[in-house]
């Protein structure tokens, strides 16, 4: 599976669950875990299909199993950091070294995105646009 293919997929999931975690939130008027299903809904839907976008225009970065690697260990620590920060709004406070180590994984999978972005690009899609040609 190319890493664009997974991002998509979990990032459809993590909305999923988003979205139900918003509903139940509105349902029960309250909105004590609303932080969780923020970092959910940014974090799990629009970084992750942010990420897709990306790789999906860079055909041998999307192939390779270091781009997996990122959008797998973003996602564990998307997971990791929702439960914790939701536990944290429902008073467990024994989850704030929980949350702090995923807080971590995911700087750890951005780091390693900034990585993809700042070495010389290779493989970069050609658009349409590319190959236009000035009309003089
Ligand atoms: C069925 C869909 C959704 C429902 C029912 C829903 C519901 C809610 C509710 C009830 C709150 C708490 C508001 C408050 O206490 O002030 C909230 C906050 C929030 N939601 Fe959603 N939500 C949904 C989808 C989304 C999506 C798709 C995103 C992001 C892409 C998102 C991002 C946020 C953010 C960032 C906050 C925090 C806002 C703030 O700090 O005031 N939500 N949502």
């Amino acid at each position: 599976m190319t890493a664009s293919s997974l991002s998509f997929k979990l990032a459809v999931l993590f909305v999923i669950a988003g979205m139900a975690m918003g509903i139940g939130m509105a349902a029960s008027q309250d909105h004590s875990i609303m932080p969780a299903h923020a970092h959910l809904n940014l974090l799990g839907w629009v970084s992750l299909f942010l990420f897709g976008i990306y790789y999906e225009r860079r055909p041998a970065l999307d192939a390779s199993r270091l781009a997996l690697v990122q959008v797998i260990v973003w996602s564990v620590g998307t997971v990791i950091l929702t439960i914790a920060v939701a536990a944290l709004h429902l008073g467990y406070t024994a989850f704030d070294p929980v949350a702090a180590i995923a807080s971590l994984i995911v700087l750890a999978a951005m780091v390693l995105f900034a990585y993809f972005v700042f070495r010389p690009a290779r493989g970069i899609a050609s658009s349409p646009t590319a190959r236009l040609t000035p009309a003089e």
